[in-house]
């Protein structure tokens, strides 16, 4: 892990820690045990953790770097925010070391990723999660001809950058979890065009 203890900020991460800090204080079951994939620079645990004392919150990235700054985060509260572990969800069985998680929440990756990332972490999910699990994915997302401009843009720019990136359509993801036994629950609009997708295990 390079830059280890060094704490990073995003902008974008500052934007919409508030407005979804506010959804997960009501979301988050009592005392739940969140794993949260690709977490970054690690502020919306640092941000989550304060707002609920009750929750512990393992965070993972596949990014050496990334990792080194959520690692300077927990140190500041390692009583509720645990040390990141490496997670890459493309890569065959990534949660087979991974236990008693209730909660699994994941920002901003789905698009930026091949759409094996999104399978690989529905498969993982569906596996981590029992019965009253909660899955809570944030980010843009197109919904057929009702997207918004801003997401259809934004889908044509990753392309550019990547073709196997992409804004992901909310149905695709839906159709997606439900093989792996998540059942969306609740798609909440969210700032700029972005949508929190809640889904319930069976
Ligand atoms: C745009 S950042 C989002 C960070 C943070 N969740 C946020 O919303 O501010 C995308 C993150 O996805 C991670 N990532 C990319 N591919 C991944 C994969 N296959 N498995 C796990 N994490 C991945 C990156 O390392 C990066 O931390």
């Amino acid at each position: 892990m390079t830059d280890q203890y060094q704490k990073r900020s995003a902008p974008s991460a500052e934007r919409n820690q508030g407005p979804i800090g506010v959804q997960l204080g009501t979301l988050l079951p009592e005392h739940a045990h969140v794993l949260e994939i690709a977490s970054g620079t690690g502020q919306h645990g640092a941000g989550f953790t304060q707002l609920r004392p009750d929750i512990i919150w393992q965070y993972s990235d596949i990014d050496p770097e990334a990792m080194g700054s959520q690692a300077a985060y927990a140190t500041e509260n390692p009583e509720q925010l645990m040390s990141p572990i490496p997670v890459d969800v493309m890569v065959e069985d990534w949660w087979q070391d991974i236990a008693d998680i209730s909660v699994i929440y994941c920002a901003n990756m789905i698009h930026i990723a091949p759409w094996a990332a999104a399978k690989g972490l529905a498969q993982g999910a569906g596996a981590l999660l029992s019965t009253g699990g909660q899955f809570i994915l944030y980010g843009p997302f197109l919904l057929g001809p009702d997207s918004a401009q801003s997401n259809l843009d934004f889908d044509q720019n990753l392309k550019r950058r990547n073709p196997a990136w992409g804004v992901r359509e909310i149905q695709g993801v839906e159709n997606l979890f439900k093989q792996h036994g998540l059942v969306l629950d609740k798609t909440i609009p969210m700032p700029r065009d972005n949508f929190l997708l809640v889904f319930r295990t069976l």
